[in-house]
């Protein structure tokens, strides 16, 4: 099946963002922020709540006006070229909304026609999307009736109609369970792999950055950092130690105070530890001779490797340092 007919090459820049800038009133909800996404590639926004994200993604596909900046899509100007660049966008908001009262296969039917899709072309075509994100078995259930996962997945299905470059997916899987989560990523793995599409994707989950080619980590506004996932955790200074044992906030609170600590952040049931490089033994010994002194009990103290979720950690700590410190 060709979700995509095209012959890009894979260096393609199809979405390019040049300091683009959206201020609503005093608030500037987007500040300068670049980014360019090629085709085949997925390319994470992330970051917290009211950090951009969705701004970001609505000045793209020219749902919003531009303060300043520039955005072309597959080349096309967004605010000079409208129609043209938004031809090349499939666009999943975050709030997505479907007609609860139509079946699965009128809901495709009406984006596919509100997308200009040919009346020959459109049912093959809603078939093939249909059977692409599992909903082939489901075309006369009521949207209404389908499960939140299975939602996202016909609002996928619904912004792939037109066959775009581009696809612009706004947190598709918050609120989605875990396994449809996987299905989900498999999903855009597959489009961007065979396809080549371009995707830009945001997220506030670090385990679905991850799984992005590049990464813009995004707060207030701006892109403070960006790179491989490979590469912002080979930036991260100092070694991850990870503590389990009990009780967790009083480890947690011995280990602030240990000399040469960064910071110690809970992931569940253990701490991660961001030490200085060089001083891991002794802070290891240090760390579980105090424990034992003030009642507590480590049960495993090992070195790992650091998650995006510690570089993201630390590069808001270091913000804040930074902060103060000019203060
Ligand atoms: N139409 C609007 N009018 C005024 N302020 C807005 C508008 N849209 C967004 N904002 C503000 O802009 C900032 C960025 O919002 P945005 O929705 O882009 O963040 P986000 O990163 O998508 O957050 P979330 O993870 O909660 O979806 C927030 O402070 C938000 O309150
Ligand atoms: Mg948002």
């Amino acid at each position: 099946m060709c979700i995509l007919e095209s012959n890009l090459r894979p260096s393609t820049v199809l979405i390019q963002a040049i300091e683009i800038t959206k201020r609503f009133g005093e608030l500037c909800a987007v500040d300068q922020v670049s980014l360019t996404v090629n085709c085949g590639e997925i390319v994470g926004l992330v970051g917290a709540d009211g950090a951009g994200k969705t701004t970001t993604l609505r000045l793209i596909c020219g749902a919003l006006k531009l303060d300043a900046g520039q955005i072309r899509i597959g080349g096309y100007d967004i605010q000079q070229q409208t129609e043209e660049a938004r031809a090349q966008i499939g666009y999943l908001p975050q709030r997505f909304s479907l007609y609860e009262e139509l079946t699965v296969m009128e809901n495709i039917r009406f984006f596919a026609e509100a997308r200009g899709v040919q009346r020959e072309e459109w049912l093959p075509r809603c078939l093939d999307i249909l059977k692409f994100v599992g909903l082939a078995a489901f075309t006369e259930r009521l949207a209404g009736k389908l499960s939140g996962g299975m939602k996202q997945k016909l609002g996928l299905a619904a912004a792939l109609v037109h066959s775009p470059k581009v696809l612009l997916l706004d947190e598709p899987t918050t609120g989605v369970d875990p396994v449809t989560r996987q299905d989900f990523w498999q999903l855009i793995i597959r489009l961007a792999a065979q396809e080549q599409t371009a995707i830009l994707v945001s997220t506030p989950y670090m385990d679905e950055a991850s799984r992005c080619h590049r990464i813009h980590f995004m707060r207030e506004g701006k892109i403070f950092i960006e790179g491989t996932p490979a590469n912002l955790k080979a930036s991260l200074s100092g070694s991850i130690l990870e503590v389990r044992g009990e009780p967790l906030p009083l480890l947690r609170q011995l280990a602030l105070e240990e000399p040469g600590v960064l910071n110690a952040q809970r992931f569940g049931d253990r701490l991660h530890l961001r030490v200085i490089a060089g001083k891991s033994t002794e802070i290891s010994a240090a760390l579980q001779k105090r424990a034992k002194q003030a009642g507590g009990k480590i049960t495993a103290l090992h070195w790992v490797e650091a998650q995006l979720e510690d570089v993201f950690i630390a590069l808001l700590e270091d913000e804040r340092r930074g902060r103060s410190h000019s203060r």
